[in-house]
């Protein structure tokens, strides 16, 4: 099999960092044809000057890196630096890029690709899905050149910004229920599956223990990421959990297309809420699809934590 041509939106962030250090570490399987950035878990010129960072660690400034929308549609802003420090990767220790950002914006790159690709391109987005959105409405043929989204997104549990939503559609509900309804091949994996995944102590020290830089810049980044979603006391601000290790949220769609067997789903009737206050960027899923509603996403459910974790840690020990 021939790698297959990925394009990776995300908005780094400490989650986005390892997704994207999975991706540098399978060239086998992904032929990365460019990272896209948008506002998100920080603002656009903070997700844009990491996601270089990470490309620097991982020796991968080949890939070139595209900033794209620096709000979402209609609302203003959340950002997270809460959970991912004050920079999105922790609190600025890794060094500033020097490879350059591409003076093209990321909505042309993506419309670009997507129109002119040999081979329908898959599309990994870990952030809010207001890039994807503005190309579909700027370009909607783009459509044909996408093979499938694979989205880390949304819950059919609780959320963890609000007791409804999930942070990445809680920050663009309205992008979001553009790419839902696009009618795209759409892999949704939510909270329900990555609050599976977690960076449990001994995880963390596979990780460490490869002693090389880049699975040591992971554990660093790792340790301190995602602790307050072990104690539901918090952040009265936010919803939190109490789960009993930090969750690893986008890496998850990496792994998934890497080796789908590690995880289960099925098809669902999915919308998202954008008109509520209560409910602001719910995913809603049907899972009793009807000709009427048809199904419109595979919706993950579940994941095998240790494979994922083996899976990653191999692979950094890769780079
Ligand atoms: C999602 O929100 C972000 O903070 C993470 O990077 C992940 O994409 C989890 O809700
Ligand atoms: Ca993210």
């Amino acid at each position: 099999m021939p790698p297959r041509p990925l394009i990776i939106d995300c908005d780094p962030g400490v989650d986005d960092a390892i997704a994207l250090l999975l991706a540098f570490a399978s060239p086998a399987e992904f032929d990365l044809l460019g990272i896209t950035t948008v506002a998100g878990n920080v603002p656009l010129a903070l997700t844009a000057a990491n996601a270089r960072r990470i490309c620097h660690l991982a020796q991968r400034t080949d890939v070139p890196v595209y900033a794209g929308c620096p709000r979402p549609l209609l609302r203003s802003l959340v950002t997270a630096e809460d959970i991912h420090g004050s920079t999105g990767l922790g609190e600025g220790w890794l060094p500033e890029p020097t490879m350059p950002l591409q003076p093209q914006h990321a909505v042309a790159f993506l419309i670009e690709q997507l129109t002119t690709a040999a081979a329908p391109i898959t599309l990994a987005t870990l952030g809010p899905l207001t890039n994807l959105a503005v190309a579909l409405i700027q370009c909607p043929a783009i459509a044909g050149g996408i093979d499938q989204v694979v989205m880390m997104g949304g819950s059919l549990g609780p959320g963890n910004v609000t007791p409804a939503a999930e942070f990445n559609l809680y920050v663009d509900p309205h992008a979001a229920k553009v790419v839902v309804e696009a009618g795209l091949p759409l892999t949704m994996l939510g909270l329900d599956v990555t609050h599976q995944v977690l960076t449990t102590p001994d995880r963390l020290a596979a990780l460490e223990n490869l002693g090389t830089p880049v699975g040591k810049a992971a554990a660093k980044l790792l340790r301190p990421y995602g602790q307050s979603e072990c104690d539901s006391r918090s952040d009265p601000s936010r919803n939190r959990h109490s789960l009993a290790a930090p969750p690893l949220h986008d890496p998850c769609v990496i792994a998934y297309l890497l080796r789908p067997d590690l995880f289960t789903g099925r098809p669902m009737r999915l919308a998202v809420e954008t008109e509520g206050t209560l409910c602001l960027g719910r995913t809603v899923a049907n899972a009793y699809p009807s000709p009427t509603t048809p199904a419109n996403a595979t919706v993950i459910e579940t994941a095998d934590a240790e494979g994922i974790y083996a899976l990653l840690t191999e692979r950094l020990g890769k780079l």
